[in-house]
């Protein structure tokens, strides 16, 4: 049986149902908006084309290496996002222009990951992802019951460090990558707590807690 929040999601998905959720700067003005990317998406080549070109220009920040192209990304959302549970990327607008997109992923009954976080185009506020995550986060907690978020940063990810702390992440955890090639492709496993990365690559393991909010 599938619980409320996946049902939710699964009506996101197929565009049963509509989300919006409005980016606010601090003073609550409103810069931006985030909607769900939905399967008619996967009709809209020049939005799949952004995505595949934002990837490749990024690729040295995620965990898996490989080329992108737009066949392979209308793939991977039709096969892996809109399929796999627990999981959605909402696409990020400025005046009405996709600049970036923020998601989650690993929805469970207490936790959840923060996901994919990218800004494609400097267009709008400065703190735009900032905020945008933090709406993301407000979502999280007010209609699913997980206790905690959690997010993944490679350790020398600046920009994304400074962004997440801004977001309200605060436990901070340092755990070792490992390299694994297959087939052509680099992925970048996550080793336990305390130990030491063969290739001298590291990631924080972040968390921000609903007490904490
Ligand atoms: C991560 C990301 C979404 C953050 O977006 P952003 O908040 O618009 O990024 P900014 O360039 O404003 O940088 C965020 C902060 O880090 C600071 N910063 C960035 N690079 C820095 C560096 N090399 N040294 C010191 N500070 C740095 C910026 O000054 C800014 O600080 P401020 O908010 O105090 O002004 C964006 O950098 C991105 O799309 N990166 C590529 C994809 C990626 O890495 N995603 C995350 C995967 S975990």
């Amino acid at each position: 049986m599938k619980n409320s929040i996946q049902l939710l999601i699964d009506r996101i998905i197929a565009g049963s149902e509509h989300l919006t959720l409005g980016i606010n700067d601090e003073k609550g003005l409103e810069v931006g908006f985030m909607r769900p990317l939905t399967t008619d998406h996967l009709d809209q080549p020049e939005l799949i084309q952004k995505l595949t070109d934002w990837r490749n220009q990024n690729m040295g920040n995620f965990l898996t290496h490989f080329l992108a192209t737009p066949e392979r990304t209308r793939n991977w959302m039709k096969n892996v996002l809109f399929k796999t549970p627990g999981q959605m990327l909402l696409m990020i607008y400025v005046n009405d222009q996709v600049v970036g997109h923020f998601g989650f992923k690993d929805l469970a009954k207490d936790d959840v990951l923060l996901d994919n976080a990218m800004r494609g185009d400097r267009l709008g506020h400065p703190k735009l992802m900032v905020f945008a995550g933090m709406a993301l986060v407000e979502w999280l907690f007010r209609e699913t019951g997980v206790q905690r978020i959690h997010a993944y940063v490679m350790a020398d990810n600046v920009a994304s460090i400074m962004m997440n702390k801004q977001i309200g992440f605060n436990g901070w955890s340092r755990h070792p990558l490992i390299s694994v090639v297959k087939d052509n492709e680099t992925q970048w496993k996550i080793g336990a707590e305390g130990t030491d990365s063969p290739d001298a690559r590291y990631c924080f393991n972040l968390v921000l807690d609903r007490n904490s909010q």
